[in-house]
């Protein structure tokens, strides 16, 4: 049985989801992928630490996304810039005026909320309304059932459309006006409560700058304040002159850049798929002014490609268009992934005009055009992104992943079906006891193969607890070493998904191994 099935009744799917939630974040601890920063002062909210084989998988994810990026495109190249930056290139980006939330407070239960994340969260309730009239009706009408039709006439339907438009209507606009007393009025005209308190005593809406801050040098004063960067996209868009000179890089090319950023969050909340400290996967790709319409469809294709290679069914994810644009863009998706507690921001692609690089044009004096030979003119190049969290990749892979299945004699076992090419360990080393000569041949085969792939050893418990272990570590294959490979050097081979064991010469694993563990075929596929 899966935690989580695809298609259970909307009560069931909610219960399935939330016990699935749990215990991704039980697993994560009890097997060492993420622990609660400063855990033993009582945590540091929305922190997180990455534990022994959490820091592996995430390093593989990063490998990813930087091979995707880098080695397989010849026009994209990487850089790694510094998190401190000079402050006024926070007012450039326009961050420091407009890098803000709608906050909102309940004065009943202290609670602080993101004012258009409420309005949201209704949205999508309405929309659960419509999702179960369609079941209705798919049950009632059979295979005659046209649901183009029936959501296009059904009065009900209709209406419901009707609501979700115009209230995106009215926070667009209260959003984009700056209007923070209509979106009061919205959340008091659609009644909704706090899930806390369940009163609607709600204070005013006000905007929260979501930077943090420190100062810099020994002096505190104004000047010396600096901020933590909230992206890693403009330590790309300062650089880029560099990189495209010192690189004769010619247009259209992209510069990669993975790294840690820092928001303030309002609601930091649903473990590490929103935190204050947390690393961003960007790249910025500069085209030809007019041509960044044709690049941002490219990109955003090419995006889906890259996370559907991972095996999870296109089911899994869907674009979303925004509504309210960030302050520099002229186009933006999201792509959502399916999380437990429903689909959510995974990854953004913007395409954000030359409006970076302009307005750094403007704060530093200097000019950031670039020279295109084949037009013969210099050109303040246009900026396609892409950028996604890569706590949040962990978080969805690991929830994909993560299955309780219930065997034939009855048992169950908790198995962790990471992609092989992601697993931390791609092949546990199980001498079958600790003594005649076993965990001598096992070392003597980790130190053979520890240099194609990440290996494992270990010898202790029994050999069933060691193959449920490392099921629920992921690790896609065992070896185990018996008193019959000190004979013939042979061992048997465990597949993690099948649980199929087969007797193969030691001489022949890491060809065996190393095609189904490398990163190289999944990047073929791209
Ligand atoms: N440079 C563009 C930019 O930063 P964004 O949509 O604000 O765009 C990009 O962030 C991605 O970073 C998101 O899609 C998400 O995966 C990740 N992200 C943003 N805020 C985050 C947070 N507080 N915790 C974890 N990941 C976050």
């Amino acid at each position: 049985m899966k935690f989580l099935s695809a298609k259970l009744a909307a009560t069931n799917e909610i219960i399935m989801a939330e016990d699935l939630f749990k215990q991704v974040i039980s697993h994560s601890k009890e097997y060492g992928f993420v622990f609660q920063s400063s855990e033993i002062y009582d945590g540091l909210s929305a922190v997180y630490d990455y534990g022994q084989q959490g820091v592996a998988l995430k390093n593989n994810l990063r490998d990813y996304w930087w091979k995707a990026m880098t080695q397989m495109n010849e026009n994209i190249v990487g850089i790694d810039t510094a998190i401190f930056m000079h402050p006024t290139i926070w007012k450039a980006s326009g961050h420091v005026d407009a890098f803000s939330d709608p906050l909102i407070d309940n004065k009943d239960s202290k609670k602080r909320y993101r004012a258009d994340v409420l309005i949201e969260d209704y949205i999508e309730k309405v929309r659960g309304k419509i999702a179960k009239e369609v079941k209705k009706a798919t049950k009632r009408f059979g295979d005659s059932f046209n649901e183009a039709e029936f959501i296009s006439t059904n009065g009900r339907v209709v209406e419901y459309y009707e609501k979700i438009k115009s209230i995106e209507d009215r926070m667009r606009v209260g959003l984009d006006d700056g209007n923070l007393g209509d979106i009061k009025t919205l959340i008091e005209d659609l009644e909704i409560a706090c899930p806390i308190s369940g009163s609607r005593n709600w204070t005013d809406v006000r905007q929260f700058n979501l930077m943090f801050d420190t100062d810099m040098g020994s002096v505190t004063d104004d000047s010396s304040k600096i901020y933590l960067r909230p992206e890693t996209a403009q330590g790309i868009f300062v650089n880029y002159l560099n990189v495209q000179k010192t690189g004769r890089m010619k247009i259209p090319f992209g510069i990669a850049q993975t790294g840690k950023a820092f928001r303030n969050e309002i609601v930091a909340r649903q473990f590490i798929f929103r935190m204050r400290e947390f690393e961003q996967m960007e790249m910025q790709f500069f085209v030809k002014p007019g041509t960044e319409m044709e690049w941002y469809e490219t990109w955003k294709a090419t995006r889906m490609k890259w996370h559907e290679a991972l095996g999870f069914g296109s089911e899994s994810y869907r674009f979303h268009d925004h509504i309210k644009m960030a302050h520099y863009a002229n186009a933006a998706a999201d792509i959502e992934f399916d999380f437990p507690f429903g689909f959510k921001e995974l990854e953004g692609i913007h395409s954000r005009t030359d409006f970076d690089l302009k307005q750094h044009e403007e704060h530093s004096g200097k000019k950031l055009q670039y020279f295109d030979p084949e037009e013969n003119k210099s050109y303040v190049p246009y900026v396609v992104e892409t950028s996604i969290g890569l706590d949040r990749l962990f978080l969805g892979v690991l929830s994909k992943s993560l299955e309780e299945e219930k065997l034939e004699d009855g048992s169950s076992r908790v198995v962790l079906k990471l992609p092989a090419f992601l697993a931390p360990s791609k092949l546990a080393i199980l001498p079958l006891i600790k003594k005649d000569g076993l965990p001598e041949k096992g070392h003597e085969i980790l130190n053979t193969l520890k240099y194609s792939f990440q290996c494992s050893y270990d010898e202790k418990d029994s050999i069933g607890k060691r193959y449920r272990r490392n099921d629920a570590l992921g690790t896609p294959y065992c070896v185990t070493i018996d008193h019959q490979s000190l004979e013939d050097n042979t061992v048997t081979l465990r597949d993690r998904d099948t649980m199929q064991q087969e007797r193969v010469s030691i001489n022949a694993l890491e060809t065996l191994i190393a095609k189904k563990v490398n990163v190289s075929e999944v990047l073929r596929r791209l």
